[in-house]
């Protein structure tokens, strides 16, 4: 039995939100509010448009950058779309199959499984979300739900170095109505950490998993307490720096066991 824990993980999903300028802003304040935090990686996931700016503004900290989307080809006519070859060197991390894309813009199981492929292929990491809505977790199905987006979501891939995986119940997401840790948990360590271990046998263990629905600074210690969570995927409580540095240092604190 591997004893090693992933590295903890806070990562802050800004969704369609900061202008370029309110971006890099925010990103020099987690910058400077970070400098000295360590056990916890950081990553910030801002619009494509800020991406480059806010790479800028983190460079030769700890902190790092992901894009919230991407598509798989390297290019070609695919107006409005952005390639994994364009997000080398600006960023790391790549969101890939979030709920809200999959329910605004029609993402599908099999897109996500492509980007996901693309996105290891070129040294992007891919942070791939799950999760169930809440008419498939009141019909008991979530569970289930969960480990099939996992298996689809990686069908074909062999080496999943790099790989983080986030659990974001589509009813917790935005809504103030946050999972119990013991539901988030429960998913966690079967539907996700279960399904990836018979899948990629001891490098599952590497791999982190990440909670995402509503996480706060008030919530996050309840999270990081569990075993098979390994940090978060923030989305409201991202958008102001103290606040999202106080769960990245809350979730350091909780997984150092202090
Ligand atoms: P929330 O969003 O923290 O605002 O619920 C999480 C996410 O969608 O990643």
């Amino acid at each position: 039995m591997p004893t090693a824990m992933p590295r903890p993980m806070v990562a802050g999903n800004w969704k369609m939100n900061t202008t370029p300028a309110e971006a890099v802003q925010l990103a020099a304040a987690v910058r400077d509010g970070a400098d000295g935090l360590a056990g916890v990686d950081i990553v910030l996931c801002p619009p494509y448009i800020s991406l480059q700016g806010v790479a800028d503004a983190v460079k030769g900290s700890a902190v790092k950058v992901g894009a919230q989307n991407m598509h798989f080809e390297t290019s070609g006519a695919f107006t409005g779309e952005v390639s994994p070859t364009m997000l080398q060197g600006v960023c790391g991390y790549v969101i890939l199959g979030h709920s809200e894309r999959r329910q605004l813009f029609g993402e599908t199981d099999d897109l996500v499984n492509r980007k996901v492929k693309a996105a290891l292929e070129h040294g992007i990491k891919p942070i791939l979300c799950v999760g169930e809505t809440l008419e498939q977790r009141e019909s008991g199905r979530a569970l289930d739900i969960v480990a099939q987006q996992v298996r689809a979501g990686l069908a074909g891939v062999d080496d999943i170095t790099g790989l983080v995986v986030a659990y974001e119940p589509v009813w917790a997401i935005g809504t103030g109505q946050a999972a119990t840790p013991e539901v988030a948990a429960e998913i966690m360590g079967g539907a996700l950490g279960d399904t990836l271990s018979s899948l990629f046998g001891p490098a599952a263990a590497e791999v982190p998993l990440l909670y995402g629905g509503s996480v706060n600074p008030g919530n996050v210690e309840s999270y990081a307490a569990q075993d098979s969570i390994h940090g978060s995927l923030v989305g409201g409580a991202s958008l102001q720096a103290e606040p999202f540095l106080e769960i990245a240092r809350l979730t350091a604190q909780a997984k150092s066991g202090s």
